[in-house]
């Protein structure tokens, strides 16, 4: 059974709207942990534009299952991770102008730097967030990745129809490589209620990572009512 990791990070930018004490992404953590996801996701920026530190520590208090730190490869975040202790990492590319994470990291280019950034996390096991290219995941295993997230934002983007099914066939394929070479393999950005079927009908990714889609539809439900549903349609 694949797991769900739900991304917190846009309750706190919705407080953040009004710099403001409501609604709190700890509040979110036994809610979500209760409807059955698998893991809490959350991404401390460098600009502090949702989540901050004092978020971070109470998340980490209160998580009882699994909680995934996304972090750029900055040296402050590292130092952060190492005290706050997640029990995974994910390496995301961050730029201070883009509304979320754009693209995938760029491991092949920056191999010496992101394994540097690995080693200064160990024991923490660390997770790239790559698009599906082989050159990308082989430059992972290479860096001492021992996971990849696999960035679904091209596929979210399209429309149904033959680019959507080539985008599509691409994960599957970045997906088989690197299970194939051992690494424990995530899917997430820009996943919802309804373009997640036909990546959960691949088979091939252990876990989804998904934040948006969850909060936007916890607006009308409630967080554990969507969180529900998602896990339903993932697990
Ligand atoms: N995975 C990673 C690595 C991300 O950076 C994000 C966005 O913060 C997500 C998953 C979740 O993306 P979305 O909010 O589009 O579901």
């Amino acid at each position: 059974m694949a797991r769900l990791g739900v991304n917190i990070d846009h309750i706190a930018t919705l407080r953040q709207a009004r710099r403001t004490f409501e609604p709190d992404p700890a509040n979110a953590v036994g809610i979500v942990e209760r409807a059955g996801a698998y893991g809490i996701v959350c991404h401390l920026r460098e600009d502090r534009r949702h989540l901050n530190e004092r978020d971070l520590r109470l998340v980490r208090e209160l998580c009882k299952s699994h909680l995934n730190l996304e972090l750029a490869a900055s040296d402050e975040i590292i130092e952060i991770a190492r005290e706050v202790g997640p029990d995974v990492c994910t390496l995301v590319p961050e730029r201070r102008e883009e509304v979320t994470t754009e693209g995938g990291l760029d491991v092949a280019g920056r191999l010496a730097a992101l394994k540097k950034a690995v080693e200064r996390l160990a024991p923490i096991p660390v997770s790239a967030f790559i698009a599906p290219v082989e050159e990308q995941v082989m430059a992972s295993l290479d860096a001492g990745f021992t996971a990849v997230e696999l960035h679904t934002g091209e596929y979210a983007n399209a429309r149904p129809g033959p680019e959507r099914d080539e985008r599509l066939a691409r994960l599957a394929e970045g997906a088989e490589t690197a299970a194939g070479v051992g690494l424990y393999v995530a899917a997430g950005h820009g996943l919802t209620y309804i373009n997640v079927a036909p990546v959960v009908e691949l088979g091939v990714f252990s876990e989804y990572n998904i934040g948006h889609s969850i909060i936007a539809r916890a607006v009308f439900t409630g967080l554990e009512e969507a969180v529900r549903e998602m896990a339903l349609l993932v697990g």
